[in-house]
């Protein structure tokens, strides 16, 4: 199994180009299953939840060309609707397949994709709006299935409570179905906003985006035509990372390809601790703190704190002078890494759902191990820190969602190697 062997104390310089966001190409990747003509995306991030998803549209009968960040996809030969557990089981996000599967082809069968390491994560709320438009649901052996034999139907939809994938999935499904659907209290985040400009773009009209009531006119089960090629949007929990990385580190980096609006939650917090920006177009330079101040964090949707930001903050704070609180709001169990990075000689304190982070003067090199995605690059960044050799082990969750994430973290000037054991 691969893990990563980081040497502590080396500062960082040079400029890092940030991939383009995997949480915006996972639902744009589900939504070209609304088409039965060819899709091209580009600036897709080479990570394994891409190839992932991409699999699962072949496994259903769709052609897919992929080669690192471009990937031509035609969904005119889909002849399965079974997102199977296989699939499912290895990333959440499969669940997006759910909405497009159901409006065009009136039936799908997809596996509950269970719980997972930062809480229990259901999807009710995907389902019982699918109900409200029309869906008959059934859950049986593991899986949905799905079924609305004449299309679904608009219909005005309430999350009881603010769902990315959930808003993401309805959008998808509003968008072939037979008359209006709104929904209120959705999702505001980047991501949603460009599935919804996807979908635009291929003439459903919508109003409300980037706002908390969407408002999408079906197109009573005709096909979309997507224009192309549709280019994914920088990803903000990349370049925030990596904003962290200089920040931990005492270093002046730049990031290029930076969407600076989806970032300013990451940035201002790191303004609070004492560092400061330049901003010139797509690019965006940290000068590091003179001696970082603590911080007060609280999670929230878009556009506030980001839950996938929470635990590299935590490394950062880590050693910031003076303690810090990071509330977290939105998941019940995503304080895994705070065991592990203790283990790096932090001092945190966890009481219900916030951490208190005591200053340490120096942290010290471990072997740890990473627990989720964004828990695996908060022990990548206090590593970098940390006196001695440390190994981060289990980096397929890194594997997930970084692209290259010792190749960039090398060519800015950390020690980081990739092994293999
Ligand atoms: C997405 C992101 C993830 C991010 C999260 C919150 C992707 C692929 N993943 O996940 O990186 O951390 O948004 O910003 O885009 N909930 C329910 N019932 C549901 C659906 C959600 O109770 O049917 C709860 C969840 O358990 C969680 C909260 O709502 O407590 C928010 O979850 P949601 O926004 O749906 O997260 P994801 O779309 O899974």
């Amino acid at each position: 199994m691969d893990y990563l062997e980081i040497v502590g104390g080396r500062k960082l310089s040079g400029e890092v180009t940030i991939s383009g966001a995997k949480n915006a190409s996972l639902p744009i990747i589900a939504a070209t299953i609304l088409s039965d003509r060819e899709v091209i995306l580009t600036n897709l991030p080479n990570v394994v939840d891409i190839r992932t998803l991409l699999k699962l549209l072949s496994m259903l009968g769709g052609t897919v060309k992929h080669d690192n960040t471009v990937a031509i996809i035609d969904n005119s030969s889909i002849n399965s609707t079974k997102a199977v557990y296989e699939i499912v089981s290895q990333m959440r996000a499969s669940i997006l397949v759910l909405g497009p599967l159901l409006t065009r082809f009136g039936e799908c069968e997809v596996s509950l994709p269970g719980g997972c390491a930062i809480g229990q994560r259901p999807i009710d709320l995907h389902l019982k709006a699918l109900e409200a438009m029309g869906a008959k649901m059934e859950i049986k052996g593991g899986y949905v299935r799905a079924e609305a034999p004449n299309g679904l139907h608009g219909a005005k939809i309430v999350f009881d409570k603010i769902t990315v994938g959930g808003t993401e999935n309805i959008v998808m499904a509003a968008a072939m179905a037979h008359g209006t659907t709104e929904i209120i209290n959705a999702a505001r985040e980047p991501e949603v906003v460009q599935l919804c400009e996807m979908i635009a773009d291929a003439g459903i009209k919508i109003d409300g985006i980037a706002t908390d009531r969407i408002t999408i006119v079906g197109s009573a089960g005709k096909t979309l035509s997507f224009k192309k090629p549709i280019e994914i949007i920088p990803d903000r929990i990349e370049a925030g990372t990596y904003l962290c990385a200089g920040a931990i580190t005492g270093s002046k980096i730049t990031l290029d390809k930076v969407n600076q609006e989806h970032i300013q939650a990451t940035i201002d917090k790191l303004e609070s601790m004492g560092c400061s920006f330049t901003i010139n177009n797509e690019k965006i330079t940290i000068h590091p703190a003179k001696k970082l101040a603590p911080v007060n964090i609280v999670t929230a949707e878009y556009p506030g704190f980001p839950t996938d930001m929470q635990a590299q903050f935590m490394a950062v704070a880590a050693i910031a002078d003076g303690e810090s609180l990071i509330e977290e709001r939105l998941f019940e169990n995503r304080f895994m890494h705070v065991s592990e990075l203790n283990r790096l000689g932090t001092d945190i304190w966890l009481k219900g759902n916030t951490a208190a982070i005591h200053s340490t003067d120096e942290l010290n090199a471990a072997t740890v191990m990473a627990t989720d995605l964004r828990a695996s690059s908060a022990l990548v960044l206090a590593a970098l820190v940390a006196n001695g050799t440390s190994k981060v082990k289990r980096i397929y969750h890194l594997d997930r969602g970084y692209d290259n994430l010792e190749g960039k973290l090398s060519a800015l000037g950390a020690d980081i190697v990739r092994k293999s054991e």
